[in-house]
C-alpha cells in the first residue's frame, strides 16, 4: 500500500493552496459579512482548470483524478467554503453527471463551457417538501410531444443565480414514483425560469443560494439526461461521487481550523507561557489532528476508489458523514483554543465554525447519508 501523492497530485495541491492563501484569503471576511458572492475568485478558478478538474479534456477539462480534487478542495476550503462549494457543486455534481450520462450533444453544448470554466452551473434536487425524501418531487415536466413542459419550486440551490446551466431533476410520471423522474438540462434565462430570494444563511455566506421557480418552461425532448425514467438513478449516482467533494470541503474547514488553532497556542500567552505549553490545550490539539487525519484517509479511500473504476457509494457516504462530524467538533474546538477571541468576526474560526454546519446538512445530511451507509451493509 502507498500513501505517497505523486507529483501531479503535490503540483496540484500547492497551486490550490497558493489561489487560497493570495487570492481567496484576502476579503473573505468582508464577502461573508456582505454574502457577496466571489465572482472574481470564480472566474479565475475557471480560467485555472479547477472548474471542470476531473473531465476529459477533449470536453474542455483538465482531465485530472479524483485524488487530485479532493487535494484541491482540502486547500480551497481551509480558507474560503463558499467558493469551495462552487468548485464541488460543478465539478462533482455537473460536469461529473453530463460526462457520464450526457448525449454527445449535450456534452458539447453544455459541458465544454462548464469544464473550462466559462460559466458553472446548479444542481436542482431539493424542493420546499423533499429534501432528504428525494423521490417525493412536486415539480412536473409533462411530457408535450417534441418538448416538455416544467412547473414548480426548487429550495436551497447553490449557485441558484451565479449559475448559468441547471440540472434538474422532475417528475414526469406521478403514477410511476422513482422510476417516473428525469433530469434535464435547464437554461437559467430561458422564458418561464426565475430566480427567488436569496437565503439568509448561518454559513457559507458568499455562496448564493437561492430558490428557483419554473413557470411553463419549454425544456426541449433532447435537454432529458439519459433514458425516460433514469433521473432519479441519476441523482443518486451524481451524489455519490458529490460527496467525495463535501467531505474534502469538510476535511478542509477542519484542516484550516486545526492549523489556526495550533499557530494562536504558539502566540497566545497565559499563566506566564504560550498556551500551547498547557496540557489543556495539547491534548485539543492531539485530538484535533487525529481526528483530521482519519478524515482524510477515509476522503482519500473515497477518491481512490472511484479513480479505480470500483464502488465509492459507501465511502463516499461514510467519508462525508466522520468529515462533516470532524469539521464540526474541530472547528468548535478552535474556537475554544483562540477564547474570546475565537467569537469575533474578526479572527477566521468563527466563520469555519458556521461554515462547518452546512457540510452535515447538504448533499444529503449526516442521517440521509446513515441511511445510505446502513442499507449498503445490510443489503
Ligand atoms: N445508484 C444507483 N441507484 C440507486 C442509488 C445509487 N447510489 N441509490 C438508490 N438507487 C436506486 C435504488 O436501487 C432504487 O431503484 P430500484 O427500485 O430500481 O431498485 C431507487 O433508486 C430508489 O431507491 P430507494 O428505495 O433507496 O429510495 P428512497 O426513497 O428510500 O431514498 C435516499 C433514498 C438515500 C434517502 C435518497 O432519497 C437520498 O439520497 N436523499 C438525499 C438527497 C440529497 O442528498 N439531497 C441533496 C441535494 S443536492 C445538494 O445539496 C447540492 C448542493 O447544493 C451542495
Amino acid at each position: 500500500m502507498n500513501f505517497d501523492y505523486t507529483e501531479e497530485h503535490l503540483n496540484v495541491q500547492q497551486a490550490a493552496r497558493d489561489f487560497a492563501q493570495t487570492e481567496l484569503l484576502p476579503g473573505v471576511i468582508e464577502r461573508d459579512n456582505n454574502q457577496e458572492f466571489p465572482y472574481e475568485q470564480i472566474k479565475k478558478l475557471g480560467e485555472l482548470g479547477f472548474l471542470g478538474m476531473m473531465v476529459d479534456p477533449k470536453y474542455g477539462g483538465s482531465g485530472m483524478d479524483t485524488i487530485s480534487y479532493v487535494l484541491a478542495m482540502e486547500e480551497l476550503s481551509k480558507v474560503d467554503a463558499s467558493a469551495s462549494v462552487v468548485v464541488s457543486v460543478n465539478n462533482s455534481l455537473v460536469c461529473w453527471g453530463l460526462e457520464a450520462y450526457g448525449s454527445e450533444e449535450q456534452k458539447q453544448k453544455y459541458l465544454v463551457p462548464l469544464a473550462s470554466g466559462k460559466v458553472h452551473g446548479a444542481f436542482l434536487l431539493s424542493e420546499p417538501e423533499a429534501g432528504s425524501d428525494a423521490t417525493s418531487q412536486r415539480t412536473t415536466a409533462i411530457d408535450k410531444g417534441d418538448h416538455y413542459l416544467m412547473n414548480g419550486t426548487k429550495n436551497w440551490i447553490t449557485n441558484g443565480n451565479s449559475g448559468t446551466y441547471y440540472l434538474v431533476i422532475a417528475q414526469t410520471d406521478i403514477e410511476k414514483g422513482h422510476k417516473g423522474i428525469n433530469a434535464f438540462i435547464v437554461e437559467k434565462n430561458w422564458p418561464g425560469v426565475v430566480v427567488g430570494k436569496k437565503e439568509d444563511k448561518m454559513g457559507i455566506r458568499g455562496s448564493d443560494t437561492h430558490s428557483i421557480m419554473f413557470q411553463d418552461v419549454i425544456v426541449p425532448k433532447e435537454n432529458r439526461i439519459g433514458e425516460d425514467g433514469f433521473g432519479f438513478k441519476f441523482a443518486m449516482k451524481v451524489l455519490a461521487g458529490g460527496r467525495i467533494g463535501i467531505a474534502a470541503q469538510a476535511l478542509g474547514i477542519a484542516s484550516g481550523a486545526y492549523e489556526l488553532a495550533l499557530k494562536y497556542s504558539k502566540e497566545r500567552k497565559a499563566f506566564g507561557k504560550e498556551i500551547m505549553h498547557h496540557q489543556a490545550i495539547q491534548f485539543k490539539l492531539a485530538d484535533m489532528a487525529t481526528q483530521i487525519e482519519a478524515a482524510r484517509l477515509m476522503v482519500i479511500k473515497a477518491a481512490a476508489l472511484k479513480d479505480a473504476g470500483q464502488d465509492y457509494g459507501l465511502m463516499s457516504s461514510m467519508a462525508k458523514v466522520f468529515a462533516s462530524e470532524t469539521a464540526m467538533w474541530v472547528t468548535t474546538e478552535a474556537v475554544q483554543v483562540h477564547g474570546g477571541y475565537g467569537y469575533v468576526k474578526e479572527y477566521h474560526v468563527e466563520r469555519l465554525m458556521r461554515d462547518a454546519k452546512i457540510t452535515q446538512i447538504y448533499e444529503g445530511t449526516s442521517e440521509v447519508n446513515r441511511i445510505v451507509i446502513s442499507r449498503e451493509l445490510l443489503r
